[in-house]
């Protein structure tokens, strides 16, 4: 059984945890924030919970990085959340430093975990983690592309009149408006969606899509947490059981649809080795120009990121 660490007890972090020892596939969650007593309460709550929902995952919270050693996948969730009229993009002074300093603490401790980012920008903070790691890249990635398809098929199961179990889908590019959501590629228990809906409606949910997060930062204040932490968890759960499941997650491509040094969204095959394959679609002229457009999007971003010097 494996030990998994969190970083950052906040909404995202915190709940990833809880979502996790409600899977009971883990020995050990650590919960760790600069905020010592928010990582101690907010574990000893949900440790505390297992009594009630029949789990075995203990939980500990912490601010002490000696007790994250030897874990074998990390979740970096600190960093600061959008507020309303921010972009993921607005965060990266901040939150670059932020997840550099995590990642060195963590490799203080453990020599070789999968590390699984969710702090924003995603795309950029993958890279900087990745680059702070010294790890392969098989074993940095970053969680979005879970959270995105997930609000894709929500609202394709409520325009249909189906269930969200029942929606197959597949998006990539980078974790914001120009996220490239691939209908195509989209199946309702193996019907292509374009059969069940019209395209002018259809191109309305992948607009509402691409934009999603923010629709939640305006109507919360604050950036999304439930979705984004079971994301992540389901993340871990596919690495400890070795599922070899596919999803699009944020990975550095090398050489893959023409894009190299850069971590971008695109589906993976994920196991207990991390990132185990890179999917390549065959994708037509218009996604593929979409892809681009997204990676010019986050290109703009890492020379931002760049220049800070970290
Ligand atoms: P939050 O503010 O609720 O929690 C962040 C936590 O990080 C706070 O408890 C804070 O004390 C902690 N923290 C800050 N600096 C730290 C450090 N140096 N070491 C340890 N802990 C530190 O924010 P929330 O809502 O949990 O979001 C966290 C991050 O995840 C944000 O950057 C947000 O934009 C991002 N996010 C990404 C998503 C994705 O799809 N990739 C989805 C949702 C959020
Ligand atoms: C989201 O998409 C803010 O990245 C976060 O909800």
């Amino acid at each position: 059984m494996s030990k998994v660490t969190v970083i950052g007890a906040g909404n995202v972090g915190a709940t990833c945890a809880n979502v996790l020892a409600h899977k009971n596939i883990v020995k050990e969650v650590v919960l760790l924030d600069i905020v010592g007593n928010l990582a101690k309460g907010k574990a000893l709550d949900s440790w505390q919970q297992a009594s009630i929902d029949y789990y075995s995952t203990h939980l500990v919270g912490t601010d002490d990085y000696s007790l994250t050693a030897n874990s074998d996948i990390v979740v970096i969730t600190a960093g600061i959340p959008r507020k309303p009229g921010m972009s993921r993009d607005d965060l990266i002074s901040t939150n670059a430093r932020i997840v550099k300093s995590v990642t060195e603490s963590i490799m203080k401790y453990s020599s070789n975990p999968i590390i699984i980012v969710v702090s924003n920008p995603l795309d950029v903070m993958s890279l900087a983690c990745w680059r702070a790691s010294g790890l392969p890249s098989q074993r940095v990635l970053g969680m979005a592309g879970i959270l995105d398809t997930a609000r894709f098929r929500v609202f394709l199961a409520e325009a249909i009149g189906v269930s969200p179990k029942d929606i197959q889908a597949i998006l990539m590019g980078g974790h914001g408006d120009t996220m490239v959501p691939l209908p195509r590629y989209t199946t309702v228990a193996g019907i292509p969606v374009t059969e069940l809906i019209d395209a002018e409606k259809l191109e309305q949910i992948v607009d509402r899509t691409a934009k999603g997060g923010g629709e939640l930062v305006q109507l919360m204040g604050t950036s999304a947490w439930y979705a984004p932490g079971a994301a992540a968890a389901q993340m871990v759960e596919t690495i400890v059981h070795d599922e070899k499941r596919i999803f699009p997650c944020c990975v550095k491509l090398d050489g893959q649809y023409g894009l190299s040094d850069i971590f971008l969204g695109v589906p993976v095959k994920l196991g207990r080795n991390g990132v185990e394959e890179i999917i390549e679609l065959q994708l037509n002229e218009r996604e593929t120009a979409d892809l681009q457009k997204s990676a010019a999007a986050v290109s703009s971003v890492i020379d931002v990121f760049n220049k800070m010097n970290l």
